[in-house]
């Protein structure tokens, strides 16, 4: 067959093992954890959804060698507990049956354990294990660890390595990137010892080997180990690619892939996890530049999603393998797709951070775009209805969008109606921001697949309650969003003022001095955006924070580009627009005019009420989804509308 990606959909054997492509499924961490550390089901489907999609190898994320040392919540394997290693058998064969690599990551948070911990006070009373004595960021203390301790975790690596290996795990991830404990024995920044595993590279570099060397005694010649490194550290204190390179070749002897990622996690995070701010691929020089030193197989990784690039790193040499996070969770069939020619269905992630953020603020896993993540263990498949019913699903925003799919792959008849002439609703207004251009393509995918699924779109049609009384629908899917917020302030109906959702039509309006009123998310977005085009820009908060609808993950990153990109004003209530910006009152009282002769109005979105009501009694089966039920994220509107649809 004549594969529209050669080189991306081409195996690769490395020592004995076959990997049936070049798209190897990143570590991430499963949120399903007993007590005991053991692997729980919902985990086990979560891995094996990615093996299912196609890809060559699916990584187990974060098996804590040591745990006495290492406080993080995370999977432990140790045949004293009971059921450990049947759990980590059961996981590694839920990938295996499907064509898959199971790999397995053996890892160490170092001083950095504990981060994680969901009750934070505890943090205070506890101290922390790292190469060298210090105090963290926040507060904690670290020992530094003896001669003993590392040689008692070196052979912790070894012996969980070769149960991994008795459970069925045919591959080993080391993690010696991103900021934790190998990674802290290589840097500069963190190691600060003056015995044999500090100073010069070469002793920065023993642990790490001693690691590996202690893995491969146990797993044999043949067994295929990776190691992860961050290619360089991207913080003056850190490590350079210079560095990584030397790093590299010094490790290069012990390992079969050298897996050359970026940055840490506590420093760098959004180049460890590449943003929407960043490129696409914006840590591949440094796999290129590793690449060029050694003979071993080198991975990249970072903000990858489309295969039209993946295939070029391919073939240009850049890198022998691709893995990819994020992508994977937005659409487990991505290597599914790309190796059978179908990468106009792949579903992109929007690098939006909902995945991470929810584990930090729920301790699940969530994907905007895939509805699937999380729930893998309640089934994967749209199983045909039982009968063919006929489904009216009023609007075509994301949530509209993946009901109507998911119900014409029940098999039932679907008639998807939008009032405007064009699929996306709220996301629409996300064309104009490059950065989320993505968000904006979600609606065209989505329409392409439920078109795909035999779903019959009627553009420029309002449902009305006549209208849904003239189609008599078994089922009405109300999926009608909702409108912008727009406060009765004087002058907010001027000609100088674009509401925020339809910049993208009256951008030419919009002039250089710019006052974005309403400091939420999409305000934020928006002031980067215009910052980012050169315009001088004021955003007006009532709050005394911004975006505190934005997740955890993504918030710290906006306000960086905030900071950029935009003066400003918070605990500033909006008086009244004037043709010279907006008139506010401070936090004292203070009368003060934000300058700007355009105002950006982005006070929020209010549901589409009176629609919904008037169709609540139109139908035997309806149900409300997303905005027009209750203003929130995309994510819920998909997940809302997927369910809505299954449960028809
Ligand atoms: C939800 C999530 C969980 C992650 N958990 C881990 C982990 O347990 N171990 C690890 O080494 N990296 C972890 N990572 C980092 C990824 O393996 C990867 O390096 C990073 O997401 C960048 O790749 P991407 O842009 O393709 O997502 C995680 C990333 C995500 C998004």
């Amino acid at each position: 067959m004549e594969r529209k990606y050669p080189h991306l959909s081409s195996p690769i054997t490395i020592g004995r093992t076959t990997f049936r492509n070049r798209m190897f499924s990143a570590p991430m961490g499963g949120t399903d954890i007993a007590n005991d550390g053991c692997i729980g089901p919902k985990s086990t489907a979560f891995y094996e959804l990615r093996a299912r999609g196609g890809a060559a190898a699916v990584t187990v994320s974060e098996l804590m060698v040591h745990p006495a040392t290492d406080g993080s919540h995370a999977y432990h394997l140790d045949e004293s507990i009971l059921n450990s290693l049947a759990c980590a058998t059961y996981t590694a064969d839920a990938i295996r049956r499907h064509g898959a690599i199971p790999s397995l990551e053996l890892s160490h948070s170092g001083m950095y354990a504990g981060t994680y911990m969901t009750d934070k006070t505890k943090q205070k009373s506890m101290h922390q294990w790292g190469p060298s004595d210090t105090v963290r960021p926040d507060g904690v203390q670290v020992k530094a660890l003896t001669k003993e301790m590392i040689d008692e975790i070196v052979a912790s690596y070894g012996h969980v390595a070769g149960l991994a290996k008795r459970a069925g795990f045919e591959m080993l991830m080391i993690h010696g990137g991103h900021g934790w404990l190998i990674n802290q024995f290589l840097s500069p920044m963190f190691n600060h010892r003056t015995d044999e595993y500090g100073g010069n590279l070469e002793n920065r570099c023993r642990f790490a080997i001693e690691v590996l060397k202690s893995v491969r005694d146990e797993v044999g010649p043949f067994f295929p180990i990776e190691f992860r490194m961050s290619g360089e550290e991207l913080v003056p204190e850190g490590y350079t690619l210079e560095d990584g390179v030397e790093i590299a070749k010094m490790i290069e002897p012990y390992v079969d892939i050298i897996h050359v990622s970026a940055g840490t996690y506590q420093r760098t995070f959004g180049r460890t996890h590449p943003s929407m701010f960043t490129p696409h691929g914006v840590n591949v020089y440094m796999a290129a530049e590793i690449k060029k030193h050694v003979k071993t197989p080198v991975a990249t990784i970072g903000g990858l999603n489309d295969p039209a690039q993946l295939e070029e790193i391919i073939a240009s040499g850049k890198a022998d393998i691709v893995y990819m996070g994020r992508a994977l969770l937005a659409d487990n069939e991505l290597p599914r797709k790309v190796v059978e020619n179908r990468d106009d269905e792949i579903v992109r992630c929007l690098r939006c951070f909902t995945c991470m953020a929810e584990r930090a603020a729920t301790s699940t896993r969530r994907c905007t775009v895939n509805p699937l993540i999380g729930r893998e263990s309640e089934g994967s498949e749209v199983s045909k209805a039982a009968e063919k019913k006929k489904v009216l699903v009023a609007g075509a925003g994301p949530g509209g969008l993946y009901a109507a799919y998911t119900a014409a792959r029940r098999g039932h008849e679907v008639i998807l109606c939008e009032k405007e002439s064009e699929p996306g609703g709220i996301l629409k207004s996300e064309q104009a921001l490059p950065f989320k251009h993505e968000m904006y393509e979600l609606a065209g995918t989505y329409a392409l697949l439920a078109q795909k699924a035999g779903v019959e779109f009627r553009y420029n049609t309002v449902v009305t309650p006549e209208y849904v009384e003239k189609e008599a629908p078994y089922a009405l899917i109300i999926a009608t969003g909702s409108r912008p917020l727009v406060p009765p302030i004087p002058g907010l109906d001027g000609e100088n003022v674009v509401i925020v959702n339809n910049y993208y039509k009256e951008k030419d309006k919009v002039t250089d001095d710019v006052v974005v009123f309403g400091g939420g998310l999409a305000g934020c977005e928006c002031a980067i955006h215009l910052g980012m085009e050169g315009k001088k820009v004021h955003l007006v908060e009532m709050r005394d924070r911004l975006a505190p609808d934005a997740n955890v993950r993504h918030r710290p990153l906006l306000l960086a580009e905030i900071e950029k990109y935009a003066t400003v004003h918070t605990e500033y209530r909006g008086l009244e627009v004037t043709k010279e910006g907006v008139l506010c009152e401070d936090k004292n009282g203070q009368k003060v005019l934000v300058p700007g002769t355009t105002v950006i109005c982005a006070l929020g979105q209010r549901p589409t009420t009176d629609t919904v009501e008037s169709l609540m009694d139109t139908a035997p089966y309806v149900r409300v989804i997303g905005d027009a039920s209750r203003v929130s994220t995309i994510t819920n509107a998909v997940y809302w509308g997927y369910h809505a649809a299954l449960d028809i």
